[in-house]
């Protein structure tokens, strides 16, 4: 995807260099934030600026004064930063971390679908291009999807894309009856139902806890039900000291940090022999990587001006509410 230096990615970092320093040292000449979503890897958001949920990344890179932002995350989360940034220079480790679920979402078949319903109001999740959120009124994350589809009076007919799963459980806590498109996460959509209540045999203390974007059935067996941040602020709150995690395992970096007496469980996936879930595009960015983007400056997410104008609107609003709502 997208213009990626032909052999940049993978380009060797000198046997002498001390990773760790070595970002550092670039970060600061070079005025440079680093921001990370918590499916990166561990050593990763621990050399980060802020880790954060797709919500957060977005506020802070709302805020920043820095030069350079650099996305640790995926393709469409440093095209956010970019889309609120527009004169920064906002850099990935690597391009080709995509994500299944925009990739659900193709713009032009998005736009004809939103033409078709012109009495809708189109809310969109932040896991889409910036051309879906360019025919979009309101963003949304899965931290504040909740509260920005009830600030809309009850009648107003909404298209609601691109997570179907997603999209059916706000349906089910609000009432409504919007109209979904049919995308999923594959990542999301891959934990097995029966592992896990094997699992919930194994450790009958243990609450299960689960990102929106899972399929209802996990999402019925589940005791908690959350964003990434509400998902991780839970395992702080909670009297359990067991929990089955039923999301990207990246989250369970940080729970542990927050919660060392507490054990933490990954639900697994129907498909494999791994004992967790993990994002393949997430997972493509490494320490290396990083050290690469911050010294050349490369590889850089480049948004189209017309779209940029378009998409940042849905984006500040999404932020607006969300800072009204105090989230
Ligand atoms: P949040 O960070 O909004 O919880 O989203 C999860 C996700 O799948 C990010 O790609
Ligand atoms: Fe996309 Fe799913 Fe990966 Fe999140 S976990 S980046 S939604 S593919």
């Amino acid at each position: 995807m997208n213009d990626q230096p032909a052999g940049f990615v993978n380009r060797p970092v000198p046997k002498d260099i001390h990773l760790r320093e070595a970002i550092d040292q670039l970060r600061k000449e070079k005025k440079a934030v680093i921001l990370a979503h918590y499916y990166q890897t561990g050593d990763i958001q621990d050399i980060a600026d802020f880790v954060g949920d797709s919500l957060a990344l977005a506020q802070w890179a709302s805020k920043t004064d820095a030069d350079i932002i650099v996305l640790c995350g995926v393709h469409f989360m440093g095209e956010t930063a970019k889309i609120l940034c527009p004169d920064k220079k906002v850099l990935v480790p690597d391009l080709n971390a995509g994500c299944s679920l925009a990739d659900s979402c193709p713009a032009p078949a998005f736009a004809e679908f939103v033409k078709n319903h012109p009495d809708h109001t189109v809310i969109s999740y932040v896991n889409t291009t910036a051309a879906v959120k360019a025919v979009t009124d309101v963003v949304v994350t899965s931290t504040n999807a909740k509260q920005i589809v009830d600030s809309f009076p009850k009648e107003t007919k909404i298209i609601f894309g691109p997570d179907r799963n997603l999209g059916n459980y706000i349906n089910s806590i609000t009432g409504r009856e919007m109209l979904l498109w049919d995308g999923a996460c594959h990542v999301h959509e891959k934990f097995s139902l029966e592992k896990i209540l094997e699992l919930k045999k194994q450790y009958p203390d243990a609450e299960i806890i689960t990102h929106p974007e899972c399929k209802q059935p996990i999402i019925e067996v589940s005791d908690f039900v959350g964003s990434t941040a509400a998902l991780i602020k839970h395992t702080s709150q909670s009297d359990k000291k067991q929990f089955i995690v039923a999301t990207e395992s990246g989250v369970i970096h940080d729970m542990r940090k927050k919660n060392p007496d507490k054990e933490f469980i990954p639900a697994p996936p129907n498909d494999s022999t791994c004992a967790c879930n993990e994002c393949e595009f997430m997972r493509l960015n490494t320490m290396e990587k990083l050290y690469n983007c911050l010294r050349y400056e490369l590889p850089e997410i480049y948004v189209d001006r017309k779209v940029q104008e378009k998409a940042i609107k849905p984006i500040r609003r999404m932020l607006e509410i969300s800072e009204q709502l105090g989230l």
